[in-house]
């Protein structure tokens, strides 16, 4: 009965609405610079290898404590833990963690507007590429254009937040969902028929020399996993109970995750053959889809229509995930502070912005308030990828695998016994061994290096 009312209608709600979750700007925006600059196919390879061993099994454990609790991220640890301490500031430190992304994440989804705007108003058309770079610039640094974008884009996450789970976030990923896959598979097909350079794109892509990979490319690939599969702050516990108790954890999960790397490698499809075709440089880093590919869109036929269509798709993208980050908030403050939804939802997108204006403003009139070197949007980034992340997914298998009953544990992922799940006990060792292991070298590594 209490999942009817609390939680996802379907499966597949439930798979698109986490799926909308995982796939962001991590798969379009950030993903392809990453490979860009860590030596391509290889990347990717150990990219999925990552996806697979790691990413899964943690994206599992998450969707268990969520739906064993029936509660938000701090109320599950609550629950499953019986009130201690210790595990509630674990739950604590995963809504501050969504709070500091959110910040992050909005100012750059809030580009995306006005790039969808510059792009359909064909501002972005027969530019030289010094241009284009000036464009990019003047926008970014600015203070009023940036921060109304920033402001609008939560103001329109807010809104699908105030609808609710299934009126809002469901009903708006399955429409989004679908719509961004058939966009991408359009803006592929447009870059994969661009002729000479479009077979060199590919190979980049997808043609692993592993004399190319280093420790760091390694690293920076497991770090990419989490983040693409937004593990470790409790957004995959919230959605997780939404999940109905018949529906299948396992599979559900592999869904996610094979949506997500889909996404993320359709996603290279689409900008690394356009890349090569018009001799650009694909390691140049975060300002690939903001500079290099407007550049692209100039040479080619009917550039302007791909763009625009190019900057919604991110749009749409960085929304299903934004929603995603407000709901680990709205959650919270709706059982455990017992707000209305629609208080919730207000106060914080505007905690959010009054902290993610600080964000946006670092890249203009904050450029030189930084501390230990990086300005505020860049510590806000590294600061919750590199370490908050790492640090909240590696208490949680500390918490499921080692101070939780492993009968609950199985209890949970065979639907009280009803399924047969052969893959538990490779699950349970990975969840005791493996993530923590691979998720300290990430953290040290972090911090040594
Ligand atoms: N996974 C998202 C992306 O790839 C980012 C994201 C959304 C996220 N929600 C999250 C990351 C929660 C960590 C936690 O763009």
């Amino acid at each position: 009965m209490e999942n009817n009312t609390r939680g996802f209608t379907s499966n597949i709600g439930a798979i698109l609405a986490a799926a909308g979750g995982a796939v962001g700007l991590g798969n379009i925006w950030r993903f392809p610079y990453m490979l860009g600059q860590n030596g391509g196919g290889a990347f990717l390879l150990v990219y999925v290898f990552f996806v697979i061993l790691i990413g899964v099994p943690l994206m599992m454990t998450e969707f268990i404590i969520g739906r064993r609790a029936q509660s938000n991220v701090v109320g599950a640890y609550k629950k499953l833990s019986h009130g201690n301490k210790g595990w509630i500031t674990l739950g604590v430190f995963a809504i501050v963690g969504a709070f500091l992304i959110y910040a992050f994440y909005s100012v750059v989804a809030g580009w995306t507007l006005n790039y969808i705007v510059m792009a359909s108003g064909g501002k972005l058309a027969g530019q030289t590429p010094e241009a284009i770079t000036a464009l990019f610039k003047n926008f970014t640094q600015g203070s009023f254009w940036p921060l109304l974008y920033q402001g609008l884009f939560l103001a329109l996450t807010g809104a699908v937040i105030v609808m609710g789970v299934q009126k809002g976030i469901e009903k708006v990923s399955k429409i989004l969902m679908p719509v961004l896959f058939i966009l991408l598979l359009l803006m592929c097909v447009r870059s994969l028929t661009l002729g000479a350079g479009a077979k060199e794109g590919l190979s980049f892509l997808l043609k692993p020399d592993f004399s190319k990979l280093n420790g760091s490319c390694i690293l920076s690939a497991l770090g990419q996993s989490f983040f693409s599969l937004s593990i470790g702050m409790g957004a995959m516990v919230t959605y997780g109970s939404y999940i109905r108790k018949e529906d299948k954890l396992f599979n559900t999960s592999l869904w996610i995750a094979g949506c997500d790397s889909l996404v993320a490698i359709l996603a290279g499809i689409v900008i690394f053959p356009a890349v090569f075709a018009f001799g650009m440089n694909p390691a140049s880093g975060p300002e690939l889809v903001y500079i290099v590919l407007p550049n692209v869109f100039n040479s080619m036929p009917a550039g302007t229509l791909f763009a625009v269509i190019f900057f919604v798709l991110l749009g749409i993208a960085a929304l299903t995930s934004t929603i995603s980050l407000l709901e680990i908030l709205v959650a919270f403050e709706v059982e455990e502070l017992h707000w209305k939804r629609s208080t919730a939802s207000l106060v914080s997108t505007l905690v959010v912005f009054i902290i993610g204006a600080f964000c946006t403003l670092s890249f203009g009139p904050l450029k030189e308030s930084t501390i230990f070197g990086k300005t505020i949007f860049e510590l806000f980034d590294l600061i919750t990828a590199s370490y908050l992340m790492p640090i909240g997914a590696l208490f949680m298998t500390i918490f499921l695998g080692w101070c939780f009953p492993k009968v609950e544990v199985k209890d949970e992922l065979s639907n009280g016994g009803t399924l047969k799940v052969k893959a538990f006990e490779a699950y349970y060792f990975v969840l005791r061994f493996l993530a923590p292991a691979a998720l300290l070298i990430i953290i040290i590594s972090g911090i040594v290096g």
